[in-house]
């Protein structure tokens, strides 16, 4: 932390504030606790939180039987997002991932509320099998996921008030391959040495957080589901990009797949914080509307229909050449047969 680029007082607000939200979006209930693995890992999350195992849960796998093209689904409006770098963003490692405090200043346009910016957090595997993304397409897992958490701040004072209603929050989701080296992820990855155990704090300075995102803001899934982690609130508008972006598989691996801790610096039983990714949920009646046509579908519709339009091509010129040869047999018949007729006229007149 740069004590020059950085006023203490501001510091102290933020972190008031940041404790405030961090309190009330983890909502500890009774002291309860859970995990990804062990006696409190997923299976048991429905005990002690019940929305768990409920309806309209979270990740979900996008496979085209439940794909539906919807033609009012816009590019989304991202504003405020590109933040001064003499504002800092608070990075914090909750135990379950690392969470970076966002500004009220950015927040969606274009969805039917304004949903006003709170935080970003990742989700990722480990360094043997790098596939820890929560939402999955056609079965496939990607490397990492990218959520951007915002409240309905049309309606809601707060992400507090707004976390357990229908219509309280939208989530950005990125999907995360790896690639080539990804400098605006680096921006938060570098301060991960920082962040390396339960409750250490660190400060990252602003930049344009729409980096983060994929280019094509037009091309995305949408579907009404829930937070991935307890308490599963059935409270997310979910936004997943078509297109993943790209890290390096040295900052995938280094950064994300071994660098962190679940558990304090004095810890004797030190837990590592990888395959940090809920299970693919039950996806009932829904439907999952996309913003895109579905480029394989209809390339797959297309060849159908082209291999079957060769098919009856080649089956009526098969027919055809049948017919003809059926036809000159015939005609041959018909020549030859008055010639023998004429023959055996002939001989039996003979
Ligand atoms: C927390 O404790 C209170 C009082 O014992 C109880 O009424 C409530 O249901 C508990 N909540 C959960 C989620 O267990
Ligand atoms: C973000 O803000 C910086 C500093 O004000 C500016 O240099 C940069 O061009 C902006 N980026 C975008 C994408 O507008």
């Amino acid at each position: 932390m740069s004590a020059k680029s950085f006023s203490i007082v501001t510091a102290a607000a933020m972190l008031i504030l940041f404790q405030k939200t961090q309190l009330s979006v983890q909502a500890p209930l009774n002291g309860s606790k859970w995990s990804y693995i062990g006696p409190d890992g997923e299976k048991t999350w429905p005990k002690k939180y019940p929305f768990c195992g409920g309806v309209f849960q979270s990740p979900i796998d996008f496979h085209n039987d439940i794909l539906q093209y919807d033609t009012t689904l816009l590019p989304l409006e991202l504003v405020g997002y590109n933040v001064s770098s003499t504002d800092h963003f608070m990075l914090t490692n909750n135990g379950h991932s690392v969470r970076m405090s966002l500004f009220p200043t950015m927040h969606i346009r274009n969805l039917p509320f304004q949903y006003t910016a709170t935080q970003l957090h990742l989700h990722w595997g480990n360094r043997n099998k790098p596939e820890g993304s929560e939402h999955t397409v056609s079965g496939r897992h990607f490397a990492a996921e990218l959520h951007i958490v915002h409240y309905n701040s049309d309606k809601y004072p707060d992400v507090t008030a707004a976390i357990d209603k229908s219509d309280g929050l939208a989530v950005l989701a990125i999907l995360i391959e790896i690639g080539p080296f990804n400098p605006s992820y680096e921006k938060i990855f570098s301060h991960f040495q920082n962040v390396k155990y339960k409750d250490q704090v660190a400060l990252v300075p602003g930049f344009d957080i729409q980096e983060l995102l994929p280019d094509q803001l037009d091309e995305y899934y949408r579907y009404e589901g829930s937070l991935t982690t307890p308490p599963c609130y059935p409270s997310v508008l979910w936004t997943v990009f078509r297109h993943p972006v790209k890290v390096s598989q040295e900052q995938a691996s280094l950064t994300l797949e071994t660098a962190l801790y679940c558990t304090q610096p004095n810890d004797p039983a030190p837990l590592e914080m990888v395959n940090n990714f809920r299970d693919i949920q039950e996806f009932d009646e829904r439907l999952v509307s996309v913003s895109f046509r579905q480029g394989v579908v209809l390339s797959v519709v297309l060849a159908s229909v082209l291999g079957v339009i060769i098919m009856l091509a080649v089956a009526f010129w098969l027919l055809r050449k049948k017919n003809c040869k059926k036809e000159r047999e015939d005609n041959r018949r018909v020549i030859y047969k008055p010639a023998f007729d004429k023959e055996d006229d002939n001989t039996s007149k003979v």
